[in-house]
């Protein structure tokens, strides 16, 4: 009887089959989901995605937008100046946009496996993707102002999720000169 009833369902045409439906009972449909699943491979450590991706790309950011403090807001050799400085930014902006969803998946430390479970780690990392789509289109609008306001969201981010889950990170975002590995040889050579 059933299958006979799921038949008539289906005739009814198009909007009945998307409303009722011709849907499978809910344990198949759970199980085509999960097939549907990419497979993510579990490669890079949480750790190493903060260092080389957030981080990296972050200071980036940071140092294009400058000093934020009121009143110092003068332009140095990172504020974007031509279409390649740009260009170069809308790499790290990208990536920042991209990398929230990096950390939600988990490389093979244990920590990762449960980090990557927890709905305040799901949500600072939601927060990372939302302040890195702002840069992505401060950049698209060549929009200083806008990037430091992305920076500034992205400073939040980092400063909560680490004092939550690895309180004993320092939180101090390092100067151009004291990070040079960021930027390219011929940029902190002068500094
Ligand atoms: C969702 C939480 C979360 C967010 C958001 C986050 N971090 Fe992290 N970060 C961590 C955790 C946890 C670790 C330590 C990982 C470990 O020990 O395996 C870490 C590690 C790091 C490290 C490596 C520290 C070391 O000594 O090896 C750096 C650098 C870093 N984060 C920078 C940043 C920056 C910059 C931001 C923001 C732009 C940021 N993180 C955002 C959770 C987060």
């Amino acid at each position: 009887m059933k299958m006979i009833h799921t038949a008539i369902g289906c005739g009814l045409g198009a909007v009945l089959v998307i409303l009722a439906g011709c849907a499978p009972a809910p344990e198949q449909s759970a199980q085509r989901v999960e097939q549907a699943q990419p497979e993510f491979k579990s490669v890079v450590p949480i750790n190493d995605v903060m260092v080389s991706i957030i981080d990296h790309n972050a200071h980036i950011i940071w140092n294009a937008a400058g000093d934020r403090s009121p009143g110092k807001r003068t332009a140095s050799k990172y504020t974007p100046k031509n279409d390649q400085d740009w260009h170069y930014l809308e790499h790290a902006a990208t990536a920042l946009a991209a990398s929230g969803n990096m950390i939600l998946i988990a490389g093979p430390p244990k920590d990762d496996q449960e980090w990557v479970k927890n709905p305040e780690w799901r949500k600072f990392a939601q927060d990372v993707t939302n302040a890195g789509a702002k840069a992505v289109a401060a950049v698209e609008h060549r929009n200083l102002e806008e990037l430091g306001t992305a920076g500034d969201d992205l400073v939040v981010t980092c400063e909560a999720c680490h004092k939550k889950f690895k309180p004993e990170l320092p939180a101090h975002v390092a100067k151009p000169s004291e990070q040079p590995e960021h930027y390219p040889k011929n940029e902190t050579k002068a500094k």
